[in-house]
């Protein structure tokens, strides 16, 4: 099962889910990397709180604008959404675009809502268009107008809620229509974290895990295999600790992290068994593409949607995979890397 993949950026199962919650951080101060994001979210959490202050009594629930975060699984977006509502000193209530199926659910959802509280509806790319309408009004009035009986009896009663924040989050801003998008007050794409953010974030990990005193390095190490995710970095540094418990008597150093991830045939640039075999047989099956994403997944018995979700993204950002209009070729530095035969000469551009 590709989910089971240890460098995978989404969550493996809800155990590690629930490790995970432990290690998450809880205010905008102890949220590390993505600092533009956070500066924004800091001025509006706190411009929010300033006109909370000076309000009337009349009208005592300023909120804060609806928030779009974007970008690929991992990276921290259900973290920040939990962030915010804490900042904020409201309730977070979760759903998911997929289970908000039908208007009545999006209106259950919404009149459980205090003022001031944050809904967050997560994969919001996969909400249903008919219940996309309904949550135009709510976003804008805070009202949603709902269709009773059909035919001749049809009516629409209107029902309130309370001024909320809606935070979305998707993996696929792409897939988002543009009249839900322009309704988000502020909008935010999540980059890859570099090294030292990760590394960074591993040490605290390793402090919340009570790791025996890790190697600088040795957290170094794991940093740059973690694909830029957080969530991935935390898995590793898990997979290093029972490691290190098993083998070389609680001690973290860079040889143990070297020995651990080779175990699970994770190499130096974080590429697992599954993009070795992607790039490999591109190259070899292929002659280095282009080639169409079905047919590689034919070849390796494979889900497409799988290798375009979860090894692709990576391998298109380290430069190893290019997308054509023909296909996909592999590059160069892949082959340099694998030690594959070079990219023959009409492929190279
Ligand atoms: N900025 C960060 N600082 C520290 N840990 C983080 C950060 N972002 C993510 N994490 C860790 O990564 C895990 C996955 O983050 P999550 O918010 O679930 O990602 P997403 O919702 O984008 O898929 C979290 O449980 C948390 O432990
Ligand atoms: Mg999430």
């Amino acid at each position: 099962m590709p989910t089971e993949r240890l460098i995978s950026s989404a969550p493996t199962s809800p155990i590690e889910e629930h490790q995970n919650w432990a290690l998450r951080p809880k205010t905008l101060d102890e949220y590390i990397g993505q600092p533009e994001l956070i500066e924004r979210l800091l001025i509006a959490v706190h411009a929010v709180q300033e006109r909370q202050k000076t309000k009337l009594d009349t009208d005592p629930h300023e909120h804060l604008e609806h928030v779009l975060l974007h970008g690929p699984p991992g990276l921290g977006k259900t973290t920040l959404a939990h962030v915010i509502a804490n900042e904020l000193g409201t309730t977070l209530h979760t759903t998911s675009g997929p289970a908000l199926a039908r208007g009545t659910d999006l209106v259950a959802a919404l009149t459980r809502l205090q003022p001031g509280d944050v809904l967050f509806i997560d994969e919001i790319h996969r909400l249903p268009i008919a219940v996309e309408e309904f949550i135009y009004p709510a976003m804008e009035d805070f009202k949603i107008d709902v269709c009773l009986d059909t035919g001749l009896n049809a009516r629409t009663v209107q029902i309130k809620c309370a001024p909320f924040t809606l935070i979305g989050a998707t993996t696929r801003a792409g897939l988002l229509s543009s009249p839900l998008r322009s309704r988000f007050g502020l909008a935010h794409h999540l980059k890859y974290y570099d090294e030292s953010d990760l590394t960074h974030i591993l040490n605290r990990s390793a402090n919340m895990l009570g790791l025996n005193r890790p190697d600088p390095s040795a957290l170094e190490t794991i940093a740059s295999r973690s694909r830029g995710t957080p969530r991935i970095a935390n898995r590793l540094l898990r997979r290093v600790r029972d490691f290190a418990q098993v083998r070389t008597n609680a001690l973290v150093t860079t040889q143990a992290v070297d020995d651990a991830l080779s175990l699970e045939g994770i190499d130096p640039l974080g590429l697992d068994e599954l993009d070795r075999a992607y790039l490999t047989t591109i190259r070899t099956t292929f002659d280095a593409g282009p080639v169409g994403l079905e047919a590689v997944a034919a070849t390796m018995n494979e889900d497409p949607g799988t290798l375009e979700d979860v090894v692709e993204p990576y391998l298109l950002q380290i430069g190893f995979l290019a997308r054509t209009r023909r296909g996909r070729t592999i590059t160069q530095r892949a082959c340099d890397h694998l030690g594959l035969p070079p990219v023959p000469h009409d492929n190279l551009f």
